[in-house]
């Protein structure tokens, strides 16, 4: 064979890697509005970045006729691209060859990538389309799963890990997503569930389609196993790069700076009035946010899930941070089970990757109830309270309004190491709200007034003199200081400049004991 038909010889090899399933199948993709695996990573990467590995690979079976159908690359796309210039790792199922189907190689190329990825400090993002275990596999199959969800477990943070959900991911499959940081679904176009709509009929007799049962709106504001949904494959696969660039390659570097023309010492006399003169009126923490970082630009993650409280990644003087927010305009910030759950995640993310913490506080407390106790909010509180306990990365708080008992200690009080905490003079820090707080203690007063509704407001207005300011508490130093709101943007990026060397230390131990 001369030279020139070796290289034919490569170059149609590499053709028929690229066309997957074949015309037809692709066609078919294409017609479910749908990408193909390669055209995927084509839009994630940077243009001509992408280097397959396992090209050449087939499946190994002989079964059910298999043997008469081997694809290149089988039924998995992966390898390593660029994303901003930056190193990523990069699985993609093809739907095109058997479904997507995972079957002994496919998980062994997954694997590879994986382990490369965790060996050289990368981010790997997995775009899942697939019909599941591969079913003329049978136990190889869910050998191959198990290998891939215990590569996801010990790249835990030390790599962050994405999945883009495209397509189906039914069954056991979708525990690898669920083991990863961040889960993006795309609306109408794909869907996650344990069991199908066939089985759950035949069990619970429930009648519920695709999209009902695991489609990405019930994900993103149900259930909140997804963290954003996008409108179409080329938006998902934009706000993977993203968020990205908020994110370190590994546990051991810090997120990239990224500089701004944006003022450091840019002061915003709208947030001396933000908060409304009525403590009980609604405002959007979204606003103040969006007027403290750098060119108002926040990604928020999980947006749709418990939005009582807001979480996402900004910068601040070039800093990437992670923003935990209460938010007074929906259940006026109240924290309950899932709010608490989304935070404590929120934060973990943030402090395994050196994303310093900046909390906004505006929280009448835990939401009261049969259903918050039953459901077991002591247990989701403590979660929220051990994730902030237990991070050691820079830690902010800004106090707008209210801090109100139990949830006061939660939000990154300073009793639990937080680095610096600032009140705006709006801030209201005590056990309880004044009305609240008068009639329990002046129970029996009020019972005996003669006019207990004007006795009560007076012993409000006494409450609120004494209590309803950040004062008491910044005299006993629970507050560093208060500050005029105006000068919250040059305030949070002179204390991540003063905390950017900061070292804190946890307990030597195998692993502390989250209330899971
Ligand atoms: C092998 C599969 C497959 C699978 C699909 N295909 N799923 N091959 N194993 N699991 C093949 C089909 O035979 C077909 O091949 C091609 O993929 C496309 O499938 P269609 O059914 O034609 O496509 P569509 O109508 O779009 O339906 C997609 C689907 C459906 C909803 C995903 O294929 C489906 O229900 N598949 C089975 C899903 C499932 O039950 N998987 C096992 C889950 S349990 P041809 O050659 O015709 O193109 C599981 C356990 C994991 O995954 C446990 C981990 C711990």
């Amino acid at each position: 064979m001369s030279h020139e038909s070796k290289l034919e010889e490569l170059r149609a090899l590499r053709e028929q890697a690229r066309l997957g399933g074949g015309e037809d199948r692709i066609e078919a993709q294409h017609k479910r509005g749908r990408l193909t695996a390669r055209e995927r990573l084509d839009l994630l990467l940077d243009k001509g970045s992408f280097r397959e590995t396992g090209g050449f690979v087939t499946h190994r079976t002989h079964d059910f006729g298999l043997e008469k159908r081997k694809y290149l690359s089988d039924s998995v796309v992966t390898g390593w691209g660029t994303v901003d210039g930056r190193l990523t790792y990069v699985f993609s199922q093809d739907f095109t060859v058997f479904g997507g189907s995972l079957g002994e190689v496919h998980a062994e190329k997954i694997v590879k990538i994986m382990e490369m990825a965790m060996k050289n400090g990368a981010p790997v993002i997995g775009i899942n389309d697939s019909g599941g275990a591969r079913i003329q596999e049978g136990v190889v199959s869910l050998g191959g799963y198990a290998d891939i969800f215990l590569r996801n477990t010990m790249a835990s943070g030390v790599i962050p890990q994405i999945s883009a959900i495209m397509g189906p991911s039914a069954g056991g499959a979708v525990y690898s997503p669920a083991l990863t940081d961040f889960i993006f679904m795309v609306r109408k176009s794909s869907y996650m569930f344990v069991t199908g709509p066939d089985v759950v009929r035949s069990v619970t007799h429930e009648d519920v389609d695709l999209e009902e049962l695991g489609g990405a709106d019930v994900h993103a504001g149900i259930s909140g196993v997804a963290h954003y949904t996008a409108e179409n494959e080329a938006d998902l696969l934009y706000m993977i790069r993203l968020l990205l660039s908020y994110l370190p390659q590994n546990n051991m570097e810090d997120p990239p700076f990224v500089p701004s023309t944006d003022d450091r010492l840019r002061t915003d006399a709208a947030l001396d009035s933000i908060v409304p003169d009525d403590p009980t009126k609604p405002y959007d923490i979204r606003d103040v946010i969006h007027r403290v970082v750098d060119d108002g630009a926040f990604l928020e993650i999980h947006e749709r899930y418990a939005p009582n409280i807001v979480v996402g990644f900004a910068r601040l003087g070039g800093h990437s941070v992670g923003f935990v927010a209460n938010q007074p305009a929906v259940l006026a910030g109240v924290l309950d089970i899932n709010a608490s759950i989304k935070a404590a995640r929120f934060v973990r993310f943030c402090d395994a990757f050196n994303v310093p913490l900046i909390t906004l506080v505006d929280v009448p407390g835990f939401l009261p109830g049969t259903e918050q106790e039953h459901g077991g909010i002591i247990r989701a509180g403590a979660k929220l309270l051990y994730a902030y306990c237990e991070a050691t990365v820079p830690k902010v708080t800004v106090i707008t309004r209210k801090a109100y008992g139990g949830a006061y200690c939660v939000m990154n009080s300073k009793h639990i190491r937080s680095d610096l905490n600032l009140a705006w003079p709006t801030a209201e820090i005590a056990v309880m709200g004044p009305e609240a707080a008068v009639s329990i203690i002046f129970r029996k007063e009020l019972a005996e007034a003669v006019d207990p509704d004007t006795r009560k407001a007076e012993l409000v207005k006494d409450y609120r003199a004494k209590f309803a300011h950040p004062y008491v508490s910044a005299s006993r130093g629970y507050i560093d200081d208060v500050i005029e709101p105006r000068f919250t943007r040059p305030r949070l990026i002179n204390a991540l400049e003063m905390l950017a060397n900061k070292r804190d230390v946890n307990p030597a131990k195998k692993h502390g004991n989250i209330p899971l």
